[in-house]
């Protein structure tokens, strides 16, 4: 590092620093300045109620889809380490930041204290410090697959862009289901990552940021196309997380329906039955996929989907935006043996209906021109301002956030520290009750969610889970009174 010039990397735009900075690191002999680590995915669990980890951030080599990058990562792995916990568990995580910027972890979707060591966005660990995250995952915490990933405002795209992001797996009750124990259990990542011929991470255009970059190099668990085979029991549980910055997965198996059995925030009722699903940034999805066809590979595909209107930005102006035409084959599932298949679960864990909202709130997104400024991202007119509280609301609360979308580009709303109940779209109904933190808005959209405020008061935002988009101004900040 001593050889970077650190005036220089301060003077460039925060985009384009760590492309720049990596560069020069991998210029120079790597085997020498980096420690090369093990691509062994070990998996921390909690033991006698505490789990505690070292978390170390860095930009390393590391094998990505068969090839050598210079990627952000936590442990010298990507994803990083997937940490599993169960309710009533202390959570302990010595972090130590060796990136050049300030960076800080945010857990998604855990109900966890928003204030203090916990999963407090407004901390700032700089570079070369430390900091010891301390929480306690509540007794009555769903079961779940939940997330970390950096949360420093301005620099939360670019960190995520370059690998950041890890599992963390509340287990419980779900996971006691006994077809879902029987099941065979898979987690998969998906990033996508933006490198050149050498391996380094390429900086973003302007237009792409402002759209949401995507990289062309799409990874599930770090690796490009894996395999996953059923074994003969007959029954596959995948775990899938939506980790790339911008980029949407619309999913579907050759052959095979989906039986999703949960959603960002832990288990539905009962298993819905869904040829496809699509997964916006940040979310996450639990399917059983049943091996009751003939015997063979089928291909887990990423269906074309448009996340951005055709009005004023064209398709060839988008750059590496532009959707692909064909799918793109992202992982591969087969089984041998025509097996006896294993039932599907009847019934899941219920999900509570929630009363009637105290309070109905409008959160108009767009976009649109700052002056001075450019383009920026907002909520009801607004670019996010660290120092303005945009909502308050009260603890032990029930409120309605109806979401409205009035620009040309999907935007995934997203809420930190509680989970909501998507009540309608456009007016119409949800079919089913599911606990989520992130839902897709689409332009003309009018989303209504029902959120209740439980627990931990304190101050915390809200976003565009496009992080590009919520770096750019479309977030908000939200104050919980106790
Ligand atoms: Cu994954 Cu503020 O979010
Ligand atoms: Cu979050
Ligand atoms: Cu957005």
């Amino acid at each position: 590092m001593k050889q970077i010039n650190r005036r220089r990397f301060l003077s460039l735009s925060s985009s384009s620093a760590i492309a720049v900075l990596i560069a020069q690191c991998s210029n120079g002999n790597t085997q020498e300045k980096f420690q090369t680590f093990s691509s062994q995915h070990k998996i921390n669990q909690s033991q006698d109620g505490i789990l505690e980890v070292n978390l170390i951030t860095s930009i390393n080599q590391i094998n990505l889809g068969n090839k050598q990058a210079y990627v952000l990562n936590y442990n010298g792995k990507i994803p990083g380490p997937r940490l599993e916990a169960k309710p009533g568990d202390t959570i302990r995580i010595n972090f130590t930041n060796k990136l050049p910027q300030p960076t800080n972890i945010h857990y998604h979707g855990l109900h966890i204290p928003i204030t203090g060591n916990a999963d407090n966005v407004f901390l700032k660990i700089a570079p070369g410090d430390r900091l010891t995250y301390q929480f306690q995952i509540p007794q009555n915490h769903p079961a779940g697959l939940f997330w970390y990933h950096p949360h420093f405002h301005g620099l939360t795209a670019e960190q995520l862009f370059g690998g950041l992001a890890g599992l963390f797996i509340v287990r419980g009750e779900l996971d006691e289901i006994p077809e879902v124990k029987a099941a065979e259990e898979k987690f998969l990542v998906l990033q996508d990552f933006a490198l050149d011929r050498q391996g380094n991470l390429l900086p973003s255009q302007e237009l792409s940021i402002m759209t949401g970059r995507e990289g062309d190099l799409i990874t599930v668990n770090g690796q490009s196309n894996p395999n996953l085979t059923i074994p003969p029991q007959g029954l596959l549980r995948l775990r899938i997380l939506n980790a790339s910055t911008s980029r949407f997965y619309r999913l579907s198996l050759e052959e095979h329906p989906f039986y999703l059995i949960a959603t960002d925030g832990g288990a539905l009722t009962e298993p819905i039955e869904i040829s496809e699903l699509l997964l916006t940034p940040g979310e996450r999805a639990d399917i059983l996929i049943q091996a009751n066809r003939e015997p063979g590979k089928y291909r887990l595909l990423n269906l074309p989907y448009q996340r951005v209107g055709m009005g004023m930005m064209g398709r060839g102006m988008m750059g590496i935006n532009a959707p692909e035409n064909q799918p793109q084959v992202l992982a591969t599932v087969s089984y041998d043996s025509k097996v006896a298949a294993v039932p599907l679960p009847k019934k899941l864990i219920p999900v509570e209906a929630l009363p009637e909202a105290q309070k109905i709130r409008r959160f108009q997104m767009n976009h649109g021109m700052i002056p001075g400024q450019g383009m920026a991202f907002l909520f009801n007119g607004q670019p996010y301002q660290l120092d303005r509280i945009d909502t308050q609301v009260q603890l032990n609360t029930v409120e309605d956030w109806e979401l409205i979308n009035t620009g040309i580009m999907d935007h995934p709303f997203h809420v930190h520290g509680n989970a909501f109940q998507v009540v309608s779209r456009n007016g119409k109904p949800e079919p089913y009750l599911a606990w989520k933190d992130v839902v897709l808005v689409k332009p003309g959209e009018k989303v209504l969610i029902r959120m209740p405020f439980r627990d931990f008061p304190g101050k915390t935002v809200y976003h565009c889970h496009i992080l590009d988009h919520e770096d750019l101004g479309m977030m908000g900040n939200l104050e919980i009174q106790a």
